[in-house]
């Protein structure tokens, strides 16, 4: 149901409210449908999306009402070790999907085409994403690129896959663009603007920006009425996507100005390993409980 009570199409997909208060906003969605994010959108509802990579994550990260989860092809930097998105492949993204899918309960599940997987031709990336479809059951797919990507989105709606299009700079693109760069400044802008137009004219349901400059970002999600979700966009675009080994601390050192850090868990699990080694070594686990 979307939270001021009006739109929700299928009462099976209500929520339960149960004894205590009615869920509001976002919150009341059993099962977040793209249609849900229009209406959010529509309704000035802000939505969250988080990048999740296996089952507890994704089960977290449900339970917490976060509206997407994104199974993103920094999978590579944050679960493979590799330096840059380019070397993850569709084979070591289908099991990462298929645990994230089957693990979340409410969430709308977006799996990421990974570099190299989509780009050769409209039909090259419509296989690679009935992969992700059928194979890791996901809910929709993400893909980068601007007006050269409008044919293969367009490809994707039509044979029944939902498109979430990604902007601005887009890391499978890194040595094209030159590095780490915000895209859309000055002139430029108006090329965001155009490439979020043609994508949307496509068919795609939702556009991801990233690192985008705050004015040109609130400008394209007023233009369009598909919902834009930010990373580095600012806080006018309809949601807001961050990778979760950032968000939550895992990954430490230098972070991009537009991660904010909402926990510390690679203290937490330092100071974990930390005290069981510790206690290993002096003998003090296992203790009496613990054994049989
Ligand atoms: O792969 C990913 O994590 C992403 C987000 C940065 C949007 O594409």
């Amino acid at each position: 149901m979307s939270r001021k009570g009006s739109t929700m199409s299928a009462p099976e997909e209500t929520a339960p409210y149960g004894t205590g208060a009615a869920p509001s906003g976002t919150a009341a969605v059993k099962r977040v449908r793209t249609h849900h994010l229009r209406e959010w959108k529509e309704q000035g509802e802000k939505f969250t999306m988080l990048t999740a990579y296996d089952m507890y994550t994704a089960q977290v990260f449900d339970e917490a009402g976060i509206d997407l989860l994104l199974v993103g092809d920094s999978a590579a930097n944050n679960v493979y070790g590799y330096s840059t998105s380019l070397p993850v492949t569709v084979d070591e993204l289908i099991p990462l999907t298929r645990a994230v899918a089957k693990s979340a309960k409410r969430a709308l599940v977006v799996a990421d085409l990974p570099f190299g997987s989509y780009q050769a031709s409209p039909e090259q990336a419509y296989l690679t994403a009935v992969r992700f479809m059928k194979e890791a059951e996901a809910h929709a797919v993400k893909l980068e690129g601007g007006l050269e990507m409008v044919a293969t989105v367009r490809k994707l709606v039509e044979g029944g896959i939902p498109v979430c299009a990604h902007i601005g700079f887009t890391p499978q693109s890194e040595h094209t663009l030159g590095g780490y760069r915000v895209q859309g400044r000055g002139d430029a802008a108006a090329k965001v603007l155009a490439e979020a137009e043609a994508l949307s004219e496509a068919g795609a349901f939702a556009v991801v920006m990233e690192m985008v400059p705050g004015d040109v970002a609130a400008q394209v999600t007023q233009t369009l009425t598909i919902p834009t979700i930010g990373i580095g966009a600012g806080n006018q675009t309809d949601g807001q996507v961050l990778v979760w080994q950032d968000a939550f601390g895992l990954r430490t050192g230098r972070m991009p100005r537009f991660v904010k850090q909402y926990a510390d868990l690679h203290g937490v699990l330092l100071e974990g390993a930390r005290a069981y080694a510790a206690e290993v070594r002096s003998g003090a686990f296992p203790a009496q409980e613990h054994t049989f």
